[in-house]
């Protein structure tokens, strides 16, 4: 066996920026309600003729953590994309992606884990390196989430957390053998799917049902989430998938040096934080600026953390996330 590292961190988000004052101009919501519950101030979403979409901003997150890695697109030996907002049904955005890219005819893979998209997705390449199948797997996780939100007064409770963006890394084979990704830890519990789901369209909801049915209040093809319930479940998985990570590397709390956890909620962040007792320079957050980005919130957070010098070699870093689903997990690296 061997042991897999990351070895280039990449992140995109789109110009665009959408405070919550101008929220407010759409619904009824305001700056304080949104500041005072969740800690974001602003977010991105992708503006109409930018040439952005969910692949696009995958590749420009792609092609930063290739060219940090020291590798062009044909080093690459897999893609998993992980996403809940593809441009298209099918096929998926890592097909996209080695189109873009001009890869080889390489595996590309989609995971459908919503916010904890990302830490399955980083698991599935660590499994491919860590046996030796593969040297150089692209982990991409990106969201176009502005596109498919309800911004009336209706839909508040989830179109102002939301927001657009791309975050990447290359996770290689560890030709040093010294740390890397030490474990994964992967959950669900499926009995709570539709506290925090799409309906449609999809098979069930399919479009010209939808035509027919005309729904106008219980929509089934905007995003529904029930977030009392959703917080109060995401702060003890967080913290238990936390613990499982450390447990299973027969480290404690005390050896984290930055803990990422997935942008959901500041309340949940700092929930987690204070129950660890973790100071604040050990936790990194970034929801303020680009508020919730699904799969792509962990990998432009940790991409941000490293530029601004707060993980070096060596360090203890751990990913967690909790989502729809519901699914968690958490990854435990040796920088
Ligand atoms: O990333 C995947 C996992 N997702 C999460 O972890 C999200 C977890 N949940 C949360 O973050 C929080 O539950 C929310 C931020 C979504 C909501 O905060 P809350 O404190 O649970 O508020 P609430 O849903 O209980 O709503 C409180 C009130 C309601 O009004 P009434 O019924 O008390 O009159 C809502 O209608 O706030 C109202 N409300 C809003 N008011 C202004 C809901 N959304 C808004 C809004 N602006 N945007």
């Amino acid at each position: 066996m061997y042991t897999s590292r990351i070895t280039g961190v990449g992140a995109y988000v789109p110009e665009n920026v959408v405070t919550n004052d101008q929220l407010s101009k759409l619904m009824d919501t305001n700056d304080a309600w949104i500041q005072e519950r969740t800690g974001i101030k602003e977010r991105r979403h992708i503006k109409k003729g930018d040439g952005n979409n969910t692949s696009v901003m995958g590749v420009k997150a792609a092609t930063i953590a290739l060219e940090r890695a020291n590798l062009k697109p044909v080093d690459i030996d897999m893609i998993v994309f992980a996403t809940l907002s593809p441009d298209m049904y099918f096929p998926g955005g890592g097909v996209q992606v080695q189109e873009m890219m001009g890869m080889r005819t390489i595996p590309a893979l989609d995971v459908r884990n919503q916010c904890s998209g990302f830490v399955y997705a980083l698991s599935v390449a660590d499994q491919f390196v860590k046996t030796g199948m593969y040297k150089h797997v692209l982990v991409i996780g990106s969201e176009n989430h502005s596109g498919g939100l309800d911004f009336t007064t209706r839909g508040r409770g989830v179109s102002v957390i939301f927001g657009d963006g791309a975050g990447a890394v290359v996770v290689s084979r560890n030709e040093d053998g010294k740390g890397g990704i030490l474990s994964t830890h992967l959950h669900s519990e499926g009995k709570h799917k539709d506290e925090l789901a799409l309906q449609g369209p999809s098979t069930n909801y399919w479009v010209p049902q939808i035509i027919a049915e005309n729904p106008t209040e219980d929509i089934p093809y905007y995003p529904y989430m029930n977030g009392t319930f959703v917080f109060k479940h995401a702060i003890v998985r967080f913290s238990e998938v936390i613990k499982e990570g450390l447990k299973a590397n027969n480290l404690s709390v005390e050896d984290i040096d930055m803990l990422i956890p997935h942008q959901a909620n500041l309340r949940i962040s700092q929930f987690v934080q204070h129950k660890f007792r973790l100071p604040d320079d050990k936790v990194f957050n970034n929801i303020q600026k680009y508020g919730n980005t699904t799969a792509a919130s962990i990998p432009i957070a940790l991409t941000e953390a490293w530029e601004k010098g707060k993980i070096k070699e060596g360090d203890l870093v751990v990913l967690a996330a909790f989502g729809s689903g519901f699914t968690w997990g958490s990854v435990i690296i040796r920088w």
